[in-house]
């Protein structure tokens, strides 16, 4: 990679910052397209953010990803806020306005979108009802656009229930939160089925759930991606349902910052998906 004087600039600001898949992700795109950039790894402390995000204009950023932990924290600092970050309640894209401020994006939601259509082109949400296991930040951009993509009903479950109650209550719309315990029962008649639980990663402990009730139509997709083919999406596949791993819905979500901070919106093909599993 070699920059000219004029090179445009974006990064991610996590800490830690180096399991990120992020600067892979953006140098290929960067590397496909020729263009005249970087996407730097900013490992950033917590109490070092507020200073950073600053100085990102000053330094000719064009913006950056946020990361763990500070979405939160980019929410409340941005000089503007989309409603759908607000919704969410995490800035995850930051993009550098002409004059200057700050503008925080949340673009989970269309990651998410983006990777069950791409996996079953035509999928629309509002076909049927969704379970979604889990309420944490991904689950509320998870419903979030489920919700803007006119799904009928949500069901919620969470190990925690407060936490559950807490999401519907915040986000509005069609959400039913369901006891955990009921998980299930809760997949008679749904169209889609969501873990946004860290159940089924590597080095946890598996999802427990039975298929049974599920109809055989319904589309099973997992956020989580180490492992690419999670326990859930084994079994969902090995009873005839379409399945749609998570690794799209990270590679979809960065598409919006890239097209923003370099000018040209890229896709995912097979190629950059295999890129991204090899790091
Ligand atoms: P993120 O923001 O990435 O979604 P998170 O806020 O840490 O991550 O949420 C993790 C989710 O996995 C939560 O829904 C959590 O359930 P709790 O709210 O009850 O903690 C869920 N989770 C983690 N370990 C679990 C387990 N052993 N059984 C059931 N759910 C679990």
């Amino acid at each position: 990679m070699i920059l000219s004087g004029k090179a445009l600039l974006a990064g991610v600001i996590g800490w830690p910052v180096g399991h990120s898949r992020s600067p892979r992700l953006h140098g290929y795109w960067l590397e496909r397209h020729g263009i005249d950039g970087a996407y730097l790894p900013l490992a950033v402390r917590p109490g070092d953010f507020a200073e950073v995000l600053r100085a990102l204009p000053r330094m000719g950023f064009r913006g950056a990803n946020v990361t763990v932990p500070h979405k939160e924290q980019a929410l409340a600092l941005a000089d503007h806020v989309d409603p759908l970050a607000r919704r969410i309640g995490a800035v995850n894209t930051l993009v550098v306005r002409p004059d200057g401020s700050l503008e925080g994006r949340n673009t989970d939601a269309f990651g998410f979108l983006e990777n069950l259509r791409q996996g079953r082109p035509g999928f629309k949400a509002a076909q049927g009802p969704a379970v979604v296991l889990g309420a944490g930040g991904a689950a509320r951009a998870v419903i979030a656009a489920l919700q803007d993509d006119g799904c009928p009903e949500i069901r919620l479950l969470n190990r925690t229930r407060s936490r559950a109650e807490e999401v519907a209550a915040a986000l509005g719309g069609p959400v039913r939160v369901l006891p955990w315990e009921q998980r299930a029962e809760g997949l008679d008649g749904a169209a889609l089925v969501v873990n946004t639980t860290t159940l089924g990663m590597n080095g946890q402990p598996p999802l427990e759930l039975s298929l049974s009730a599920l109809p055989v139509t319904a589309l099973v997709t997992d956020i989580v991606y180490a492992p690419l083919q999670t326990p859930l999406l084994a079994a969902a596949a090995a009873r005839g349902n379409k399945v749609v791993d998570g690794l799209g819905m990270l590679l979809h979500q960065a598409r919006p910052g890239f097209a923003a901070w370099f000018g040209v919106m890229p896709e995912v093909s097979e190629d950059l998906r295999r890129f991204v599993e090899d790091a």
